[in-house]
């Protein structure tokens, strides 16, 4: 059972890297231009001016400027500005929107499909809003990203990344603060169409009892929890063609005893049928970690990585190979466990790559986490490794949570559900709202006219209580419209 699947699969893989051995007679793709993304949105909230980013020289559309503020479609939302921002930093967090009741952006899509969504949350001093005290929902085309999300006293950034399937000309992004008393922000936003390839809509399910093809994965949102390069150092997104960014694997990593990590200076062979750059940049496949026997004992051990997870969700772990470590071809065969389970048997990197080294890949397979614990990924020797040869190698993995039944990617709830925990204003609530800023209209006129009349060169402005009337004014009218 496990073997025609897998053996299934590897056809697959087979078959399209022929196709191009017959027609390019493998030329690699490495000379395909850069992939360009079809939608590819950069916003940087609060902001009215354009940012970039020094350090992978993107530019982000200011969301207050007059280009960035078709993408908000709200009103009433705040723009706050760091005034003690830390030169270290990168500016986009020296900026912020907060949203003190259900507020949107809207981006047109003009290619369907999966969709990175990456949120920036960071701290930043303001005298009106402390952003720790903050706790909100953010939702998008249907699915739950973040429910009651709060950030403690964070000093560094936390970036959520995601993947959304958005099957709709736009992708709105909704923010809702958890209650009346608490407020919603977010200081960036990226919207990147994801290359086809990105997600592949068939996986491995594996479990203790067997290992089951599953379909339709497409369609699901993911959130990236880890994404991890073996081996080697961080890689930035200025490393990556779809700014990402992979941590180094150490803090993972249960025991590094008997494995070494190796590193490979020579090109990387993308090829057709196995993975793209986009699926993983060359900074992530030229490193590793490898098991290797130097005499004719095969060592007797797997190396194993851990990942704490939350439970009540399908996990996709992704791992990526490339075989930079072997002398020559065939030489590499070695076992895949998910969870301790059996993932992968006898995996052998040269035929899978149609008979080349350095030749990327990557192995999907999907598990249920039913309660909250460790995801383990290991690799270890087979029973066809070989002596005086390299006997297990992974070169990055990452593991993404799919959304629930519910289409949540955090808890037991649904869009429908946050939406309406949100008090509409009803007659009731507007009543009282007109009499105060019937009150305040007064105030304000009777201030003015004891300024104007006291002193008529005072440097005073009437100009920004005038504004907030009208837009409270507008506010109201269009709550009574609803009502
Ligand atoms: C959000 O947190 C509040 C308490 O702060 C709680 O009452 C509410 O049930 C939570 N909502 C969800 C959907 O978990
Ligand atoms: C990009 O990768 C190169 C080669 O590995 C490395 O020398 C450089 O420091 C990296 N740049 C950034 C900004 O991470
Ligand atoms: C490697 O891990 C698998 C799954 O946990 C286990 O069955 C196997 O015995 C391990 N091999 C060694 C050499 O420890
Ligand atoms: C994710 O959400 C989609 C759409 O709501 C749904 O069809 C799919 O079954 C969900 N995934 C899981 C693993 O429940």
């Amino acid at each position: 059972m496990i073997a025609s699947s897998l053996r299934s699969s590897m056809e697959i893989h087979r078959t399209l890297g022929f196709s191009l051995f017959i027609s390019l007679s493998l030329f690699h793709l490495s000379i395909a231009s850069s992939f360009s993304p079809i939608d590819h949105y950069l916003i940087d909230c609060g902001s009215s001016k354009p940012t970039t980013v020094n350090i992978d020289n993107r530019r982000f559309t200011g969301d207050s400027s007059e280009l960035g503020s078709q993408f908000l479609s709200s009103t009433r939302t705040i723009s706050l500005t760091d005034s003690n921002p830390s030169p270290s930093s990168s500016p986009i967090y020296h900026t912020a929107r907060v949203f003190t009741r259900p507020s949107k952006y809207l981006f047109k899509i003009r290619d369907k499909g999966t969709h990175l969504v990456r949120l920036h949350f960071h701290r930043i001093d303001s005298s009106n809003f402390d952003l720790c005290d903050s706790q909100f929902h953010v939702s998008a085309n249907g699915y739950v990203l973040l429910n009651n999300f709060t950030v403690m006293n964070i000093q560094k950034p936390r970036i959520k990344d995601f993947m959304i399937w958005v099957d709709s000309e736009e992708l709105i992004v909704t923010f809702t603060p958890s209650k009346e008393s608490k407020f919603a922000f977010v200081n960036a936003i990226e919207v990147i169409s994801a290359p086809k390839d990105l997600i592949a809509d068939v996986a491995m399910l594996v479990n203790s009892q067997k290992t089951v093809t599953i379909n339709g994965l497409m369609k699901n949102s993911l959130e990236t929890v880890y994404r991890v390069t073996v081996g080697g150092p961080k890689v930035t997104p200025f490393n990556d063609s779809l700014w990402r960014t992979w941590v180094p694997d150490e803090e993972f990593l249960k025991s590094s005893d008997g494995s070494k990590s190796i590193y490979f200076s020579g090109r990387i062979r993308y090829q057709m049928g196995g993975a793209s750059r986009e699926v993983g940049p060359d900074n992530v496949y030229n490193s590793a970690r490898v098991i290797s026997s130097s005499n004719d004992v095969i060592p007797h051990l797997n190396i194993s990585w851990e990942f704490p997870v939350v439970g009540g969700y399908k996990y996709l772990v992704r791992m990526h190979f490339c075989d930079i470590a072997s002398v020559s071809l065939g030489l590499l065969k070695f076992n895949v466990y998910v969870n301790g389970n059996s993932a992968y048997e006898n995996l052998d990197l040269s035929a899978i790559t149609n008979w080349a080294l350095a030749s990327p890949f990557y192995a999907d397979f999907v598990v249920d986490m039913e309660s909250s614990g460790v995801l383990t990924v290991s690799v270890g020797p087979s029973k066809m490794s070989m002596p005086h040869t390299i006997d297990a190698i992974l070169n990055g993995v990452e593991i993404m949570k799919m959304n629930n039944s519910m289409g949540s990617l955090d808890g037991l709830v649904c869009v429908e559900s946050i939406l309406k925990s949100w008090p509409r204003r009803n007659a009731g609530a507007v009543v009282p709202l007109i009499a105060a800023v019937c009150l305040l209209v007064i105030a304000s006129f009777v201030m003015h006219r004891r300024w104007v009349g006291v002193r008529d060169s005072v440097a005073w402005s009437p100009l920004p209580m005038h504004v907030s009337e009208i837009s409270l004014k507008s506010g109201i009218q269009r709550s009574l419209a609803k009502v």
